[in-house]
This record gives structure tokens, sequence and C-alpha cells, in this order.
């Protein structure tokens, strides 16, 4: 197989052999589906989608895809066969019962008890090596961001890939030349571009309804779970779970319950936090506001905690840095109750933005029209729809890699300062860090062999 940069466990004839014996169920399937089902969508207009990651946020943008009868989810992947304890300890998630909720949505849909148009496998690159897959969804925890995505831009997949774009800024960069070296669409899952009143207060912003911007505060989620604290002991490996799979270009760990499945992200070998979770969302509107085109030169850290020497939590406990823009905007960005929203000062009122929340002060700057000489920002109702759109018109959708990468670039350097508790000075346009040796070996991470940027054989 041409992307398998490992050669390990899925030789060809696996491949071959478990191909036939999924053709006859699931490859030629499709066509058993009557096309009224799909509306006006042959089956050979719809983009096919293959989902990699069954985790807790696969239960929000699985729904979503299937909303659009002009998509069909043809596979499912997960190194997890099935079983509890995700976000919440009763969730029961993996491959198995996620490919079930697929095909009793069809199965409803099409009126056919027996639907089993939706397959499952534990290992990613047979889902890259399947001709009938257009695109790819990647809902995997961070550190798998960038070499899933290269590996489908090589085999000629788009992709949905959920954000933060990669654990490190080196892995932006690389699904940057991937995406554009083989002309793939890449849509990051910040579903806040495509948020009605994040839009339009963007809009206000952008158009000097605040005034002079003086300065501006990001907030995150304080951390919802907390590690087992030093001196813990692995657990035995969950039958029907590939943890080797699971760790992929991850340092070689002992197994804990506590590693894996949700939360990972306060684990810094696969994720930044809730500075790239929470962080990824928040500060991506700072960027809209602002302008993508703008980026901090200078970051500090502001007071923020860290789990426990010896913890297996090792993302911050709070996070708190300061970023400045090169006109001396100064942004603020701290774990707060708020849990995700922005705040934006001007010389002439203020603007502050939650999950529903949009209030400006004074109230009129709210109602302001945004006029025919105004900018406009780009207009996206929807998220995943915009995917397909973007899918279908070859052309970008509202949050491109290159938006993705800079606004985790953004968090990622956040960590640095924080970790570092110095100021960096960073030059955004050659994307390094200036005169810091220490920060600037952490713009990326070693990546655990044969997992490497370089997948072709
Ligand atoms: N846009 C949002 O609002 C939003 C919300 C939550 C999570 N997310 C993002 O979604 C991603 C997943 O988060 P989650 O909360 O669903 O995590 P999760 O741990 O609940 O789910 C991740 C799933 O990926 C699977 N996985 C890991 N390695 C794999 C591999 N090599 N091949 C196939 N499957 C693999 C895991 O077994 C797990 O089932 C993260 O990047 C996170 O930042 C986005």
């Amino acid at each position: 197989m041409k992307n398998n940069p490992t050669g390990r466990r899925f030789s060809r004839r696996d491949f071959l052999r478990s191909s036939a014996a999924l053709g006859a169920v699931a490859w030629g399937l499709p066509t058993l589906v009557p096309s009224s089902v799909f509306g006006q969508n042959a089956p050979s207009k719809r983009i096919t989608l293959g989902i990699i990651g069954c985790g807790n946020q696969s239960t929000v943008d699985i729904p979503e895809f299937l909303k659009n009868d002009d998509c069909q989810i043809v596979t499912v992947c997960d190194v997890n066969r099935a079983g509890r304890g995700y976000k919440s300890a009763d969730q029961f998630l993996g491959r198995e019962p996620v490919r079930d909720m697929v095909n009793k949505f069809y199965a409803k849909k099409t009126g056919q008890d027996s639907y089993k148009g939706c397959d499952m496998c534990a290992d990613f690159r047979e889902v890259l090596a399947r001709k009938d897959v257009d695109a790819v969804v990647i809902i995997t925890p961070d550190h798998w961001h960038a070499i899933m995505t290269i590996m489908a831009a090589e085999a000629g997949k788009d992709i949905y890939c959920q954000k933060p774009l990669g654990l490190t800024v080196r892995d932006g960069q690389e699904m940057i030349k991937a995406v554009r070296k083989h002309n793939r669409i890449l849509q990051c899952g910040s579903q806040w571009r495509s948020t009605k009143h994040i839009r339009e207060a963007c809009e206000l912003v952008r158009n000097g309804r605040l005034g002079k911007l003086k300065k501006i505060e990001s907030y995150v989620a304080a951390n919802n779970a907390t590690g087992p604290g030093p001196g813990w002991k692995p657990d035995p490996v969950p039958e029907g779970f590939d943890y080797d799979l699971w760790l992929g270009p991850a340092p070689q760990a002992p197994y804990h319950k506590d590693r894996c499945f949700y939360r990972f992200r306060f684990v810094r070998d696969y994720s930044g936090g809730q500075t790239t979770n929470f962080g990824h969302h928040a500060n991506g509107v700072v960027r809209w506001g602002l302008g993508d085109d703008l980026f901090p030169t200078e970051f500090e850290d502001a007071g923020s905690e860290w789990p426990e020497k010896g913890d297996l939590f090792t993302t911050a406990t709070k996070v708190a840095f300061r970023a400045r823009f090169p006109d001396g905007v100064e942004l603020f960005c701290h774990t707060d109750k708020k849990s995700f929203g922005v705040r934006f000062e001007g010389t002439e009122g203020w603007l502050e933005l939650g999950s529903k929340k949009f209030e400006t002060g004074p109230a009129s700057i709210k109602g302001s029209a945004i006029g025919a000489s105004d900018q406009r920002l780009y207009v996206s109702p929807n998220h995943y729809r915009n995917f397909l759109d973007a899918v279908k018109a070859r052309k970008d959708g509202v949050e491109p890699v290159e938006t993705g990468h800079r606004t985790s670039m953004l968090c990622h350097l956040g960590n640095i300062a924080m970790l570092l508790k110095r100021k960096l000075k960073f030059d955004p346009q050659t994307e390094k860090i200036i005169g810091d040796d220490e920060a600037a070996a952490l713009l990326e991470v070693p990546l655990r062999a044969p997992w490497s940027y370089t997948t072709k054989a």
C-alpha cells in the first residue's frame, strides 16, 4: 500500500482480504438504497465519508453530516471496538456502537431494517485505501491530526479535521504543505466561524464600531477532570482496544484509563489542554474580529498553573497568557467560568461574546448596521454543510488549513510561554521564535517511529 508508512500489521493481503469481505456487504450496498432516500442526490453525486475516531465529539459531528442528503457515511474507524468511560462514565462509544448508530439512522431513513451500508475498521489506513471514500472526518486526539491529514491528502481524500490543527506548530505547517500539494479541501472543525452572531459581532469589530481597539480577552473553560496524581499505577489495556495504534506517533507509555478516552486532552503528549481545546475556538474568534492576517509578535505567561510533578495530567490547570499584536493591542487568554468567550474593548465601547451571548456597551453598537462599503466576512450558516459545499466547488470553505493552523499556532505559543514562564518574541512571517533556542525546540516534538511526516513508502 503506497501510503502505509509502516508496513506493520496491515499487509496488502490483509487489505485484500478485508476489502473482499467488506465489499459484498458494504461497498455494493449504496446501490441498494433507493435514490429517493437521498433526495435529488444520485449515489454517484454523493460525497462518501469515512469517519476516523468514534469518541465523544463523533456524537456531535456524525449527526450533523447525517442531516445532509448529498453525503453518505460508508465506514467508521476507531482503535477502540467499544467501551464506556469517555466524557462521562456511561458514554458507550467506539467503532461498533458508532457503526450501529449510523446503520440505524440509514435503516430508518431507507425503511430497510437490515441496512448495513456502513462498515467499520480499526486501522485508518483501510479507510484511506478505499476508492469509494471521497473524504474523511478526523475526530481523533490532536497528536494524530497531522499524520492522518497528510496521509489522507496523499490518498486523494478531502478532510474535515477537528481542531486544533495538530499538537505542534510543525504539525500545522506540514498539514498545509500536504493539503496544498495534493489540492485537497480541508475544513478545520471550529464551528464558531459558521455561527451567525459571532460573524456579525466580528464584522462590527472589523469595521471599527468599537473605535480603536485597546484590549481583548479570550476565555477557556476550567479542566473538567483531575489526574490520578503522582504515584499513579498503570491499568490493564481494555479488551478490543489497540493501544499501540492509539499512541501512534506519541511516546511509548504505560496504559492508564485517564490517558486515553476524552481525558487525553489533559496530557501534553497528545494535546495542549484547554489552551488549544477551548482556546482554538475563542482565539479563532479573536483573529476573525481583528483580521486573520494579524498575528501576535510577543507572548508571555500571566500566572498559569500546572499539575503536580509526577501526575499523569501535564497540561495547565489554569491558563493565563498574554499575546501582543504589532499595533500594541493586547490579548489576555485565561481560564474563566465563562467557558468559551471573547471580549473586545475599544475607545468607543466593548463587545462580549459567548456561545449564545452577544452584548455590547453601549447597546447601540449591536444594532449598528453594516453598510455597503463595510468589510463583510465569509457567510457560512453551518460548518459541516460549508465543508460539503467546498468539496463540491473545489474551493476553500470558511476555515481552511492555513486559518486553522494560525489559530492553533497562537494557542501553541501561549502554551510555550506559560510552560517556560518567560517572554517570547515571535516572527509571524517565518513562524519562528526569535533568540530562544529552548522555546524554539518546543515548536515540534519527535514522532515515534515508524510514523513520520514523510509517509510515502
Ligand atoms: N469542535 C468542537 O467543539 C470539539 C469538541 C470536542 C472535541 N473536539 C475535538 O475532537 C477531537 C476528539 O476529541 P473527543 O473528545 O472526541 O475525544 P475522545 O477520546 O472521546 O475520542 C477520540 C476517539 O479517537 C479514537 N482514536 C484514537 N487514535 C485513533 C486512531 N489511530 N485511529 C482511529 N481512532 C483513533 C479513540 O479511540 C477515541 O474513540 C479532539 O481533537 C478535540 O479537540 C472538538
